[in-house]
């Protein structure tokens, strides 16, 4: 913090590593700096995380992910509870013109009118691939905040009422990766996530290419890091596919 600093951003949980940053401390930090909390919810959703309980002044959101649920709009949300810097934040994307189009709208509209029924569906599905992986390549190479391993499961436990679906696996090399997202049949191989179908995606060449390589070898994002999106199909397929994917790893 610095006397400029006008507010803290943070992701929780990030992506793809899922590490989570403590809401209530951030907030009291930012506060007596006499700066915003800013938060990127995505990853949890609102099903899952309610950071304006935890002090947050932004929520804001890709609606592009869990809101929206079904991968066929791109879009993004900010959520306040303060009237003015509402109607600043406005001003703002009125002079910008960066508006959501209307079918886009409507699409994530209608999108969260089953966000209960979907995240329940991607938390039970992510708790079981996650428990199945940990136990074929050993918990220490699965990254998922709802496993008692995670440095933060409790951490996730206290601010977060679901885990989700997101995952990240790691592998160790290029090669490995390659290998198991050339097999994956069910995860579909694409860089988005949230959705109802399951995608798989290697970070370091996908997402986060464009992440300069010192700064992604100081985060985490190595080339054997590949991340799973659990969707909402059956656990059992789900489960198949992730058994003949990484088998041998
Ligand atoms: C946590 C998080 N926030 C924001 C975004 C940006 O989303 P969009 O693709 O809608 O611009 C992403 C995309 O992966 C994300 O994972």
């Amino acid at each position: 913090m610095t006397p400029a600093t006008r507010a803290i951003l943070v992701e929780t949980p990030t992506n793809p590593l899922m590490r989570i940053t403590d809401l209530a401390a951030a907030a009291d930090v930012a506060h007596r700096a006499g700066a915003l909390l800013i938060v990127d919810n995505t990853f949890a959703s609102p099903y899952f995380q309610r950071p304006f309980e935890h002090g947050a002044d932004i929520v804001w959101h890709s609606t592009t992910k869990y809101l929206n649920g079904h991968s066929d709009m791109i879009g993004g949300i900010a959520l306040l509870n303060d009237d003015d810097l509402a109607t600043r934040l406005q001003f703002n994307l009125n002079a910008g013109g960066a508006v959501p189009g209307p079918m886009d709208s409507f699409l994530a509209l209608r999108g969260t009118k089953t966000l209960h029924l979907r995240m329940r569906q991607h938390d039970a599905n992510g708790h079981a691939v996650a428990r199945l992986l940990a136990e074929r390549l050993g918990a220490e190479r699965v990254i998922y905040p709802g496993l008692p391993s995670h440095p933060q499961h409790a951490l996730a436990k206290r601010q977060m009422s679901g885990m989700g679906g997101m995952i990240s696996v790691e592998l160790g090399t290029k090669d490995r990766a390659a290998a198991v997202l050339g097999r994956a049949r069910v995860f579909a191989l694409a860089e988005s996530l949230g959705g109802v179908e399951s995608l798989i995606s290697h970070p370091a060449s996908m997402t986060h290419a464009s992440v300069p390589i010192e700064r992604r070898a100081q985060l985490g994002i190595t080339e054997g890091l590949v991340r799973l999106s659990c969707g909402v199909e059956d656990a059992d397929d789900l489960l198949g596919d992730v058994e003949q994917a990484f088998a041998g790893m």
